[in-house]
């Protein structure tokens, strides 16, 4: 293919971004692609370079981005995503594909205004994005969460404790939901279904009362864990710790299914450049069918239907 094309990543960096991005150079050919380090930091400041498809097939497994990432608010204003916009056109780069969270696909859907043909590639852990049952990096992120409720379980049980453990998500529970549904999980309290503090305390010495050890799974934001396991303490007796998972939850080698779908999304992406089909961004369903969305649908909030009735899932594995 002729036309050029640049890749960035931007927001929070996702396990599988690196094949993405090693599979889309390979499809296209090398010579025309380049790409942003940084996000739309580094587009601003024209950081812009041919892409080393060598480099990026010795790393295409690791976690984190190669083409590095960046949160840049500065990229709400217009005037410079005009300076953005025309770095590519000083280059004659006509088209870009952006790989970030649903705040960078509208970042792009913007850019768009500036007369740059993009694409929006989902990736994010959170699993959040409008239309999509996966982004790049929540499959990862899953395994990772539920090896570390693993590890949690066997120290509380030989403790006879109350475990709570945050993870990440911002609004969106498919994270603490998912990766519970293998684990020990006792009770679960998500942004879609929130437990008010005091029923996650009454219903933690509960379920305490009648097994050694208890295991909660909270999303992030919506308590203050380490209190929450202090008033625990205080009223039951039990000992309780809570653990809040942080980036670990961010890093690592990607799973084979975020390698799968990482190669499905870069070959419709390489579909749709080479139809000239852009201002859309990708959706996949669990089976990997991959289809386009208009881009400015990305401002859609996520329907939570399927966490919803994950939820039910664990709650029926549960006996409640
Ligand atoms: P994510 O892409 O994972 O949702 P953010 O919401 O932090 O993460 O967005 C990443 C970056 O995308 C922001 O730092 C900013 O550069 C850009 N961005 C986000 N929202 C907008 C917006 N409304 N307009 C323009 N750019 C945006
Ligand atoms: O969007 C991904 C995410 O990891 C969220 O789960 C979390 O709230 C946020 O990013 C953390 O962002 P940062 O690494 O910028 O603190």
């Amino acid at each position: 293919m002729n036309k050029k094309v640049a890749i960035l990543t931007s927001g929070g960096d996702a396990p599988g971004m690196n094949n993405f991005i090693y599979e889309l150079t390979r499809l296209l050919s090398q010579d025309n692609v380049f790409v942003v380090e940084e996000g739309y930091k580094g587009l601003v400041k024209n950081n812009i370079k041919k892409a080393d498809i060598d480099l990026f097939e010795e790393r295409r497994f690791n976690g984190g981005t190669i083409i590095y990432s960046a949160r840049y608010p500065e990229f709400k204003d217009k005037e410079v995503r005009q300076k953005a916009a025309s770095n590519l056109k000083q280059r004659e780069i006509e088209y870009l594909v952006v790989v970030g969270g649903d705040g960078s696909i509208t970042g792009a859907d913007l850019l768009s205004e500036e007369g740059i043909k993009v694409i929006g590639v989902p990736a994010t852990i959170d699993n959040d994005i409008f239309g999509t049952e996966l982004t790049i990096g929540f499959q990862t992120a899953l395994e990772t969460i539920s090896n570390a409720l693993g590890n949690i379980k066997d120290t509380s049980e030989s403790h006879g404790r109350i475990s709570i453990v945050e993870v990440m998500g911002r609004e969106c529970g498919d994270l603490a939901v998912n990766s519970s549904l293998g684990a020990q999980v006792d009770l679960i309290s998500i942004p879609e279904n929130k437990i008010t503090e005091q029923e996650l305390i009454e219903k933690s010495i509960e379920l305490r009362n009648n097994k050694r050890s208890v295991l909660v799974v909270v999303t992030e934001g919506m308590y203050d864990v380490h209190n929450l396991a202090k008033q625990i303490e205080e009223k039951s007796g039990f000992e309780s710790r809570a653990t809040v998972l942080g980036h670990i939850q961010r890093g690592g080698w990607a799973s084979d299914s975020e390698m799968q779908l990482t190669k499905a999304f870069a070959e419709k992406t390489t579909e749709l450049l080479k139809e000239n089909k852009t201002n859309l961004y990708l959706v996949s369903d669990l089976e990997l069918n991959i289809e386009a969305l208009p881009i400015d649908q990305i401002t859609k909030p996520k329907e939570n239907t399927t966490t919803l009735s994950n939820l039910e899932l664990f709650e029926r594995l549960n006996g409640r």
